[in-house]
């Protein structure tokens, strides 16, 4: 197959825009240059010629010169105008931006077959694992029930850096911000906003199920504190913001919250900025993969591996939309979590279906028990900063003739 030179008109020079270019220009046999840069703020001093630059985006998306868009700013709303127009006038598009994707999924899936122009993202999920290509063309006839796993690098080194080397969480997320990974708002990387974009987008490729962003519940690491960690070191575990979604039948469930990981799961070493990915598949069972999830150059070199991707006409074929057309996305998943609490009417005890532990001192209380992942949505106290809520086991609901197979063999999902 020959291979075609590409040009590439950038939008962004930030962290992952000089990762790009750095590793662009490291590596030999890409046929691609880079045109054009398109940036917001000109008056910053750059580490590249003048010439490049430009504030004008039309200068990039109307230049019949510019065969591939390589969107990586950090604005959803223009990157999302930007990949749409590019995708019009069939420039192919290279993007990182989850929270544009996992929010226009549908919408960019049609463009790309109306226009007959691919649009590649492997870098807006988990950054340097190759997971969305892996689905598409690797796992396209496996019967996959699950995939779980730590989708977020900031969180991660957050959790890391507190429980190693007992950093305080201000001073651990101050230095995920230094080191360029996380996001110019960190709630979203914190509140576990940014891992359910990335699981919304796997989800597509896992399952061929369209997901809405606010159909999927998130639970961030703001409220864990030295009791949460005391408790999991007293129970040989570690606490890891877990994103999760299993297939039951025709449903699809999602969510990501924090959780307590055993020493049997590999979750439990990936470490600082790796981001962990368990698939659990119904022939290879359990298969888990490993790599850098944050960061300029990992992110970068996967921009990289799509820009080659598309030098050989590389394209998503979106196999699993149709082998899949009868699921649905549930909420509809019995968990087994533990409750950290201050006060008593902070939590209301009726909650659960069932409670398996009850722990109560003068300076905090906990309990252990069952809950349908539905019900968290509407509860207050998700919402209180005094409660942590961290998940113990994943509970299915589904009765075992609805169980897709493989399923039972689930080894290492909390
Ligand atoms: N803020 C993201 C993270 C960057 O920490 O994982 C990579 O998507």
């Amino acid at each position: 197959m020959s291979k075609k030179t590409l040009k590439l008109g950038l939008f962004g020079f930030g962290c992952v825009g000089q990762g790009l270019y750095s590793v662009l220009n490291q590596t030999k046999g890409i046929r691609a240059s880079v045109e054009k840069i398109c940036i917001k703020h000109p008056e910053k001093s750059r580490s590249i010629d003048a010439h490049y630059f430009t504030t004008m985006a039309d200068d990039i998306l109307d230049n019949p010169e510019i065969d591939v868009v390589v969107e990586l700013i950090d604005d959803a709303d223009a990157a999302y105008y930007i990949v749409k127009k590019a995708l019009m006038n069939r420039k192919a598009v290279v993007t990182a931006n989850k929270k544009m994707l996992a929010e226009h999924l549908p919408e960019l899936y049609a463009l790309q077959q109306e226009y007959q122009t691919p649009l590649l993202y492997e870098a807006s999920s988990c950054a340097s694992i190759p997971i969305i290509r892996n689905l598409e063309e690797y796992y396209d006839n496996d019967l996959l029930s699950a995939i779980s796993g730590i989708f977020n690098g900031s969180t991660n080194y957050i959790l890391s850096q507190m429980w190693d080397n007992g950093k305080e969480y201000s001073d651990a997320l101050k230095e995920a911000q230094e080191k360029g990974f996380a996001e110019s708002d960190p709630l979203l990387d914190v509140g576990g906003f940014d891992p359910k974009y990335k699981l919304c987008i796997t989800i597509l490729h896992a399952f061929g199920l369209f997901v809405k962003p606010e159909n999927v519940f998130n639970y961030g690491i703001q409220n864990l504190n030295k009791q949460d960690v005391t408790y999991a070191q007293q129970h040989g575990k570690k606490i890891k913001l877990l994103a999760s979604a299993q297939k039951y039948g025709n449903k699809v469930t999602g969510f990501v919250i924090p959780a307590f990981v055993e020493a049997d799961n590999p979750l439990i070493n990936v470490h600082n900025e790796f981001n962990g990915i368990i698939l659990q598949g119904a022939f290879a069972n359990s298969q888990f993969f490993l790599g850098k999830g944050a960061g300029s150059s990992p992110t970068g070199s996967a921009v990289l591996s799509d820009i080659s991707a598309l030098t050989y006409d590389y394209r998503y074929e979106y196999k699993k939309i149709a082998q899949n057309s009868d699921l649905e996305f549930s909420q509809d998943q019995l968990l087994e979590v533990y409750v950290r609490f201050v006060d008593r009417n902070d939590l209301n005890l009726s909650d659960f279906d069932n409670i398996s532990q009850r722990f109560e001192s003068a300076a905090y209380s906990y309990v252990i028990g069952e809950i349908n992942l539905d019900k968290l949505n509407n509860l207050p106290w998700t919402k209180n900063p005094n409660v942590s809520l961290i998940v113990n086991k994943i509970l299915s609901t589904v009765k075992e003739e609805f169980a897709t197979p493989g399923h039972k063999e689930l080894e290492y999902v909390v």
